[in-house]
This record gives structure tokens, sequence and C-alpha cells, in this order.
């Protein structure tokens, strides 16, 4: 089997499964001496144009973990934007130290049902968007060289003719619900960033990151539509002006940060 190109696709509102999809693309493409290209679904404006792969072509797949599944607004694109007759494909989930739950199943199960092969799988763990206490600084150094690791190994099951096993990591189950800290469901899918507006300067950077599209440019406190929050607005705001105050989104983040702080561990399928 002949791969011409690599490509690493990703929807990445604060980085990390970018870093990691790239890491794990530029690898593959350097061993195989491929080609290289990105396409990153992140912005509304990059989720338009169906992509086709044919049977040269290698698909990083790099999804954040929300809820325990792909995050819900962004499934769609994933199942239209993506199709394939045979390529093949490496399904990457990242997660923020709680548990990745079915999000990994569920690029696989996505991604098949779009008629790519499944040939290995990851789940990565990545700096929490909610707390830089949960996984922070991750991927570091060792999380880097275990994908170096990774991208030997996608390489060595590139002829193969089964996909990946995924192993108890197949099954699709519901959403997880959030936690507050007393252990009741955190009732949250309402909230929105509140911007303080002695710190903003209306530079419209948070506009410009925010994948639903829903933050006015010229008057950034305005949010109009979905807030899924993915925290891109916060982390890309300069001036530290964006924060969730809503209760229970503070109270389901100390129940995370109380009970997720160990260090959790990457999962490699080949
Ligand atoms: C709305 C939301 C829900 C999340 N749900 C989970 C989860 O169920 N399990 C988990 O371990 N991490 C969860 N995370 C953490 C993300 O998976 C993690 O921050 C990921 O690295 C974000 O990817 P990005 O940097 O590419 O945006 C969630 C993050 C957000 C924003």
């Amino acid at each position: 089997m002949t791969i011409n190109r690599v490509w690493a696709c990703y929807f990445s509102p604060t980085g990390n499964s970018r870093k990691i999809g790239l890491k794990i693309a530029g690898e593959v493409s350097t061993i195989l001496n491929s080609e290289f290209s990105n396409i990153d679904f992140t912005r509304p404006e990059n989720r338009s144009e169906i992509a086709h792969f044919s049977e040269d072509d290698l698909v990083i797949m790099v999804l954040p973990t929300y809820a325990g599944r792909i995050p819900n607004k962004i499934l769609p694109w994933v199942q239209e934007g993506f199709k394939a007759e045979g390529a093949m494909a490496v399904a990457v989930a990242t997660y923020g130290n709680r548990s990745v739950d079915s999000a990994l199943g569920e690029i696989k199960q996505v991604m098949t049902e779009n008629g790519f092969k499944v040939i290995a799988g990851a789940a990565i763990v990545s700096e929490h968007a909610f707390s830089s206490q949960l996984a922070g600084g991750r991927p570091d150094a060792d999380d880097m060289a275990a994908l170096e690791n990774f991208a030997k190994d996608i390489v060595s099951v590139i002829d193969r003719e089964e996909p990946v096993d995924l192993g108890e990591r197949e099954e699709v189950a519901p959403y997880y619900v959030p936690k507050k800290v007393d252990g009741t469901p955190a009732k949250f899918l309402k909230a929105k960033p509140v911007t303080d507006a002695t710190l903003c300067t209306k530079c419209g950077v948070c506009s410009k990151a925010c994948p639903m599209g829903s933050i006015d440019g010229e008057e950034p406190a305005v949010v109009e539509g979905i807030c899924i929050k993915c925290q891109g607005c916060i982390h890309a705001c300069p001036a530290g002006a964006k924060s969730f105050d809503d209760p229970d989104f503070l109270s389901h983040r100390q129940m995370l940060i109380e009970n997720f702080t160990r260090r959790a561990e990457n999962q490699f399928y080949i």
C-alpha cells in the first residue's frame, strides 16, 4: 500500500487536538516520505467544503472528548465533511484527565460509516479546557515521545486487512452527565461566557476564536447563538476578560479538580 499524503484533521478550540494531530501526522509522513496536509475545522467557515479521500490517503482524525463523546454540535460535520472510498484513518480522541469514555469509539464508528478503514486508535491525555489543574501542561515531553512510537506503530499496520479492535472502547454509550461537588447533575447547558468590561479592549480575538461564530466581533460581550463551553474565547483573550460565572459550571469544575488530578494514561490501539 502506498500512501501519498497524510492528513491531520482536527477540531481544536484550545489547541491540544491540533498539536497532537500535527505531531502524529507529521511523524507518519516523515517515516513514509509522503506529503503532509492539514484540515482545521475549528472555525465555522472551515466546515463547508466536503473532503474526499482516496486509497493513497491516510487521515489522522483528532477530536476532543466532550461529555464522553464527540462534541455534539460538531458531530454532524464529522459525519458530513469527510468521505472516503477505502482510504485509511486513525481515530484519536483527546481528553482532559477524567475519561475518554465513548469518544474514541464514536470517532471510529463515524469514520467507518464515512467509508474509511480505521487502522489504529488512541486516547491522548491533554490539558482540560476547564482548568490547568487537570492534566496541566499535557501533552508533555513523555506524551510527545509516546506519539512518536505510535506513529511508528501506525506505519507497521498500514497493510492490515481488518480494522483495529478498540476492545471495550468500541461501545458508544450515552453522554456523560456532569456532576456538581455534591454529586447531583450540573446543569449548565445554557451558560455563556461573561465579559469584564473593565478589561475588554474589544479587539475581537474572542469572536474569531469561537467555533460557533457566536461572539459579536464589535461587541464581544454579546454572545448570540450557541455556546458549547469549549473555552476557546477564554484561552484566546489577551486581556483575561472572559470567564464563566455559572454556579453549576463552577461546581462541576471544582468536582473535577477534587477527583481527577491523578496522572491519567494515554491508551493506544494497534
Ligand atoms: C465542554 C467540554 C467537555 C469536556 N468533557 C470531557 C470529558 O468528558 N472527559 C474528559 O476527560 N475531558 C473532557 N473535556 C476536556 C477536553 O477533552 C480537553 O480539554 C481537550 O484537550 C480539549 O481539546 P482542544 O485543546 O483541542 O480544544 C471537556 C472539555 C470541554 C470544553
